[in-house]
């Protein structure tokens, strides 16, 4: 057994397994317990700082990593222009600068407001620095390595579907940069987070509002009646 099964074979699978496990367990059991546990009460201005680009910035960029995976051809086809690949990392690397932004507020919010921090966990902190983490090394990868995008839809697509598909090819991280192996391993380090913190919060996306059928409300009065004399 050498450390690259270790961190991006056996270690998936565990942080996958207890992801679905937990994540199934908590929402058949207790099911309240699944949100974002919301601290707006506690403290509303910098949550509004903090918050929106945050999450605007982490779904984004989470929704381009999930394009690369599933159609890396799209990709391909697309940095098949030199300014389109220009702008795709451009773009890419301000939103990842806006999302550092508002986590960088979220945890200075979490560290000095006397009652948010009273209401905190451990995991709290250990979430946010767990994402800081990510956002960081994702950073530093862009800069250091250049046309991520290019070389994730080569490698990383292929690791990812292989872990999935129950046939792994933990090789395919081990020759890449330190850098980006750390933001590899802390995706599954925040998977197996999830079901026990905030994060899970997620899988209540609101998604459903987009869809639903028009809600039609229907007025029940009863009629006023006289009384007879
Ligand atoms: C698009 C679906 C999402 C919705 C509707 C949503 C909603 C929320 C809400 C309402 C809060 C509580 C804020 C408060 O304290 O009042 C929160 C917190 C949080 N969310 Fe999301 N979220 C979403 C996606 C995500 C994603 C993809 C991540 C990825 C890491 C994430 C990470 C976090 C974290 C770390 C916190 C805690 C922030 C803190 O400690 O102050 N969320 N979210």
């Amino acid at each position: 057994m050498n450390w690259n099964r270790l961190l991006f074979e056996i270690f998936p699978y565990l942080a996958l397994v207890v992801a679905v496990v937990v994540t199934l367990y908590r929402y058949a059991y207790r099911p309240f317990s699944v949100s974002a546990l919301s601290s707006q009460l506690l403290e509303r201005r910098l949550l509004f700082w903090g918050s929106l680009p945050f999450h605007w910035g982490i779904t984004l960029i989470l929704t381009v990593h999930l394009i690369a995976w599933i159609f890396p051809e799209a990709i391909y086809a697309w940095n098949a222009s030199l300014f389109r690949l220009y702008l795709l990392e451009v773009s890419g690397f301000a939103l990842a600068l806006w999302t550092l932004a508002g986590l960088v507020v979220l945890l200075w919010r979490r560290l000095v407001n006397a009652r948010v921090r009273a209401t905190a966990t451990a995991m709290d902190y250990l979430v946010l620095f767990a994402v800081l983490i990510s956002v960081l090394t994702g950073l530093y990868t862009a800069l250091a390595y250049r046309f991520g995008s290019s070389w994730f839809a080569g490698t990383m697509a292929p690791y990812l579907t292989s872990i999935l598909t129950l046939r792994p090819r933990p090789e395919l991280v081990a020759d890449l940069p330190f850098a980006f192996q750390w933001h590899v391993f802390n995706f599954w380090v925040l998977l197996a987070l999830f079901p026990f913190s905030r994060l899970v919060h997620i899988i209540t996306v609101p998604l459903g509002y987009v869809a639903r059928p028009w809600q039609i409300v229907i007025w029940v009065r009863r009629r006023f009646t006289q009384p007879n004399p």
